[in-house]
């Protein structure tokens, strides 16, 4: 399917998923390596990354658990700007370390804000991975562990990214055609 149309949009394929598998391979290596003996806390943001988590989680050799929380701030293709507040974290965090799982960093927003509100529940830690980043977008200074690959700043879809709600299932990630 080189080709997909989703509610008025069309998009084209651009990333195949075997190029995506290759990035998360990378991402798990090198957490495999650093956080051996951490016992980390990886956190999946959801909706986007639960694509990324599921694939990421199968390539980790090390103890390790996985919480699930949401925070929103995106409708349409356009980024509204407005952050919302991080639900779900129950666990007691306290002096561990936590692995912040991203779908996508575009504005770099929604991860600043949601590091800012996980350091407010006293981990030992807070790292940053995720899957996609548009550099170009990203004006603010944010601070990535693990990225899985560098993206232009278009507007995507698939791998868990949507279009209004549409998309997610995807296996591999398709850009808008404008
Ligand atoms: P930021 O706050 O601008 O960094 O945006 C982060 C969130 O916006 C991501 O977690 C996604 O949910 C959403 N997002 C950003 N870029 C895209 C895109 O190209 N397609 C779909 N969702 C996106």
């Amino acid at each position: 399917m080189s080709r997909v149309k989703l509610l008025d949009r069309e998009f084209e394929l651009s990333i195949p998923e075997e190029k995506l598998l290759k990035a998360v391979d990378k991402v798990a290596e090198q957490m495999n390596k650093d956080l051996e003996g951490k016992n980390p806390l990886m956190v999946c943001v959801l909706n986007g990354s639960f694509m990324f988590a599921s694939d990421l989680m199968k390539r980790l050799t090390i103890p390790c658990e996985i919480s699930f929380v949401k925070l929103s701030s995106y409708s349409g293709t356009g980024s509204t700007g407005k952050v919302k507040e991080l639900i779900g974290l129950n666990e007691d965090i306290a002096g561990r370390t936590i692995v912040l799982l991203e779908d996508i960093v575009d504005t770099g927003l929604t991860i600043i804000n949601t590091v800012e509100q996980v350091k407010q529940m006293g981990p030992a830690d807070v790292k940053v991975a995720t899957m996609l980043f548009k550099p170009d977008a990203c004006k603010r200074d944010v601070k990535l562990d693990y990225v899985g690959m560098d993206i232009p700043n278009d507007f995507i879809v698939g791998y868990g990214l949507d279009y209004d709600g549409y998309g997610r299932n995807l296996k591999d990630i398709y850009t808008v055609v404008e």
